[in-house]
């Protein structure tokens, strides 16, 4: 599978709405500045927002958003992504916002609309783009979440569909993006020695941890939008989901691998309401924007099933929390202990069996553990991990590398309308329902009710925090 652009497909414009936004201040100026560097961005770029500003101050926004990101180390980099900007300044309900656009884009053919806006507006948005001619021949990136739920999702699916066709639609999960992420479709189907025992016969469980050491980060009005399912379980940690629990694709070919991530997501087994539990992290209702009696959670943890051949049986462990006592998001594959027990000292209730972990964020590991005896007389050992894979730095940042896929109309790493379909059919009952949110400390692995889940054995694998670099 390899990616190579067709330059007669490249887009022509980007144009970034909610360029005066949190999303193009923290990542999407930061993503710009280094494709500028690697050579990649030679395009207008146009970007849309409703602040009264002029090119100067968007300049500067530019400027200020990569600064605080990255060292500015190519000046001529910098001055040429500023040169390619534009803004224009309008109401997304206002059909002159549109024509204004228009005007802006000139004699472009093929432009890139990128939606880094709040998501109530994305319909309104794609609309006005089809009623002024702008989506002709033109590509969409929708960021998360898509939808609220199963019903807005294949509403937003409808309206997106209405205007542009499947493969011009780009709905974006910067999760798929990140290299330790990929690493997994290839290392699953890249070696031939891991096939016999992934499955129901050899897989005791999997769990998968996103956990951040920090709140919500003045996106508190955001947060209580979406709370910690929508924000990241339904996307990123189903993600990883799809592209553990996946069947080999069929040919060579990202179609294939999207086929078959749909088909696991279509085989989770709809959520019930005693396989969830939420969180809230003690001081979450005084951030600004967030309701003095908010119930939304800040830490989610489920037990899922895959009614699959393959995955009968296997319990599947998500956790995703703010304020938690570590950043990371590692994936836990435990496998069931030898049938026998022959030494005293292997499979103690305590100790986990052999597993593989995949690091996946802040940085990028892969680890195979498996025991080894101590040297001397007796028969004791411990389990130790074999590193398969250790701190690789990805070359781009995740959102440079969907940005340049999306603008060379490469779908590889967006999902598709099938899978964001699917993922949400799986929590749909479970998301609006009457629910107990229980309170956890700031720093700690989230409320112990979580535990619960491991009804039947085991407990959660809490990720260690990335040593800080001397
Ligand atoms: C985003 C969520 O999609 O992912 C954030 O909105 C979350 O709440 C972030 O912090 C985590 O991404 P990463 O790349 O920092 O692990």
């Amino acid at each position: 599978m390899r990616i190579i652009y067709d330059r007669t497909t490249l887009a022509d414009t980007l144009v970034i709405f909610g360029v005066t936004g949190d999303l193009a201040h923290k990542m999407i100026f930061p993503a710009l500045y280094a494709m500028a560097k690697h050579g990649t961005l030679n395009v207008p770029v146009v970007g849309v927002a409703s602040s009264e500003w002029d090119l100067v101050q968007l300049r500067n926004q530019a400027r200020e958003s990569i600064r605080k990101s990255v060292e500015i180390d190519d000046q001529s980099a910098l001055n040429h992504l500023l040169s390619l900007l534009q803004y224009v300044s309008g109401d997304y309900n206002d059909p002159n916002t549109f024509k204004a656009l228009k005007q802006a884009l000139g004699d472009a053919q093929r432009p890139t609309h990128y939606l880094a806006i709040p998501p109530t507006l994305f319909a309104t948005v794609i609309k006005e783009l089809g009623a002024t001619g702008l989506a002709n021949q033109a590509r969409i990136i929708v960021e998360k979440p898509f939808g609220r739920d199963l019903a807005s999702a294949r509403e937003l699916n409808r309206t997106a569909l209405a205007v542009f066709p499947e493969d011009s639609i780009f709905r974006i999960d910067h999760y798929l993006g990140k290299e330790a992420i990929m690493n997994i479709l290839y290392f699953r189907f890249a070696n031939s020695f891991l096939e016999p025992f992934w499955n129901r016969n050899y897989v005791a469980s999997v769990q998968i941890t996103l956990c951040e050491d920090f709140g919500v980060k003045g996106r508190g009005a955001f947060y209580e939008s979406v709370g910690c399912l929508r924000d990241v379980i339904q996307n990123h940690l189903f993600q990883i989901v799809a592209l553990l629990a996946m069947e080999a694709p069929a040919y060579q070919g990202f179609g294939a691998v999207h086929s078959e991530k749909a088909k696991v997501l279509q085989a989770m087994r709809p959520l019930h309401p005693d396989d969830v539990v939420r969180g809230q992290y003690t001081g979450y209702r005084q951030e600004s924007g967030v309701a003095e009696n908010s119930n939304v959670e800040t830490f989610c943890a489920m037990r899922l099933h895959i009614d699959s051949w393959r995955w009968e049986g296997v319990p599947w462990y998500l956790r995703s929390g703010k304020f938690m006592a570590a950043t990371a998001a590692e994936v836990l594959v435990e496998l069931k202990p030898p049938p026998q027990k022959l030494f005293d000292d292997s499979a103690a209730p305590n100790e986990r069996a052999n597993y593989l972990r995949f690091r996946l964020s802040p940085n990028s590991a892969l680890a195979l553990a498996a025991r080894v005896k101590h040297v001397g007389k007796e028969f004791v050992g411990d389990q130790r991990e074999l590193f398969l894979l250790d701190e690789q730095p990805a070359e781009e940042t995740p959102y440079e590398r969907l940005l340049s896929d999306a603008m060379a109309g490469d779908g590889a790493l967006f999902t598709r309308a099938d899978a964001v379909d699917a993922a949400w059919a799986a929590i749909d009952p479970i998301l609006d329902i009457p629910r107990t949110v229980y309170s956890y400390e700031q720093g700690s692995w989230g409320p112990k009710q979580a535990d619960a889940l491991f009804s039947a054995g085991g407990s959660w694998h809490n990720p260690i925090p990335m040593k800080e670099k001397k």
